[in-house]
């Protein structure tokens, strides 16, 4: 059987939310495609899309939405959130206004999505380490304030990308 089978126990719904530029559909492609591009545009309105995994025996097909950081680009924010069963929140280890909006993005998620949404806090672009401008431990005092894990990823050398989305769909399962 392959995907297009569509055969599944389990079907969630996953969406990122973050600034613009921060990586969001960067670590989106990597995960279903384990493809990047240094050159990914900004995103217009909403995607989605889909990786089937396997997890202690059940199948799982992870729904992955990817919206626009930019405002004027984000499409009707509540259809976003809709029946999402995680999010994931992505900040730039580098940038320091993608890590002060945080607040922001956990609120609207907050306001917009079902109470048992499981949240995951993802500090992305850790191969620029020269150029880190937040702390691990800043970023993980945030994390707990918020009762969320956090990982650091890179979307460019594929560090924790999988297990970023593994472990949001375990925690969900
Ligand atoms: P919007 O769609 O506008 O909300 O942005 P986004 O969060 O989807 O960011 P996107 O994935 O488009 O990435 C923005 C830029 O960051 C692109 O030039 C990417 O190549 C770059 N980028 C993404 N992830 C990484 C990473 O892990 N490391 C480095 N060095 N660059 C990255
Ligand atoms: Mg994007």
């Amino acid at each position: 059987r392959n995907q297009e089978d569509d055969v599944y126990d389990f079907l969630f719904k996953i969406v990122l939310i973050g600034d613009s530029g921060v990586g969001k559909s960067c670590l989106i492609s990597r995960f279903t495609k384990d493809q990047f591009s240094m050159e990914q545009q900004p995103t217009i309105g909403v995607e989605f899309s889909t990786k089937t995994i396997k997890i202690s025996d059940k199948i799982i097909k992870a729904q992955i939405w990817d919206t626009a950081g930019q405002e004027r680009y984000r499409a009707i924010t509540s259809a976003y959130y809709r029946g999402a069963a995680g999010a994931l929140i992505v900040f730039d280890i580098t940038k320091q206004t993608s890590f002060e909006n945080l607040a922001k993005w956990y609120k609207e998620l907050q306001e917009h999505s079902d109470v048992q949404i499981v949240t995951m806090l993802i500090g992305n672009k850790c191969d620029l380490t020269d150029q880190r401008n937040i702390s691990k431990e800043a970023a993980s005092k945030f994390a707990q304030e918020y009762d969320m894990a956090y990982l650091e990823t890179s979307a460019l050398q594929s560090t924790n990308v999988e297990q970023a989305f593994h472990q949001i769909i375990k925690y969900i399962y």
